[in-house]
């Protein structure tokens, strides 16, 4: 590659960065129980996140991991989508889901061929009902930042979330901070499969699947 291409690239990757990291702070700072974090996820933490998606997924179902939709929720500026075209994914293939419009915005001028819907997770059947209505799900991979949604809000999103799973396939994929989520998860009917820790991340993150169980039956917490 000529030298001034390869400086004009690495320009443009500096540009896109600081602008996906402003728009961050300002989201955060406009609404922080929305956005629950600082910083969008490191490069290595949606690596992370794509590959534990991608080895959980294949070993539920290896047809559907194959073929099925993978949802990037909370997409936010879009480092996972990211990370799963750097996978190799087909942008057909991918899913963004996103509450905020202006993160929307940011997404869609990133990555103009990703689809991306502009909803609440906890009407992540509804939304997807128009556009896919029969497709399977490979894997939901969530940044939701649960640590700051209210409890009740994020039990009504966890149903969905199964529900979704239950009806299309697929397993979830999440990271976060919240100590009581691996309980509410487990409470609301995912069994826990993996978890990796990712220390190149601002916090250092819990990566961790789930798969949906089948004949979950409502636990009581102690
Ligand atoms: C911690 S940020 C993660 C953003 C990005 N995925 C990343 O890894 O950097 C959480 C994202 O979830 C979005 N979000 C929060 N609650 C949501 C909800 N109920 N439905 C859809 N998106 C939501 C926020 O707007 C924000 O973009």
């Amino acid at each position: 590659m000529p030298a001034d291409k390869k400086r004009d690239f690495s320009c443009a990757r500096l540009w896109d960065l600081l602008r996906a990291e402003a728009d961050f702070v300002k989201e955060f700072a406009c609404s922080p129980f929305h956005v629950g974090s600082i910083c969008p996820s490191s490069r290595a933490l949606a690596s992370r996140l794509v590959s534990l998606a991608w080895d959980t997924a294949q070993s539920a179902s290896p047809a559907v991991a194959a073929n099925g939709l993978l949802i990037d929720l909370g997409a936010g500026p879009g480092p996972v989508t990211g990370a799963l075209l750097r996978a190799g994914v087909a942008p057909e293939r991918i899913v963004a889901v996103e509450r905020s419009a202006s993160f929307a915005r940011t997404f869609t001028q990133r990555y103009r061929q990703v689809p991306l819907l502009v909803g609440d997770a906890a009407d992540l059947r509804q939304m997807l009902a128009t556009t896919y209505p029969a497709t399977p799900v490979a894997a939901i991979i969530s940044s939701l930042p649960f640590r700051a949604i209210p409890r009740k809000t994020a039990s009504r999103i966890l149903r969905e979330l199964r529900e979704t799973l239950i009806e299309r396939g697929g397993v979830l994929v999440q990271y976060s901070y919240a100590w009581w989520l691996k309980d509410a998860l487990c409470k609301e009917g995912f069994s826990p499969h993996e978890s990796r820790l990712v220390f190149q991340n601002v916090p250092p993150a819990r990566v961790e699947s789930y798969v949906a169980e089948l004949d979950h039956r409502p636990k009581l917490m102690l």
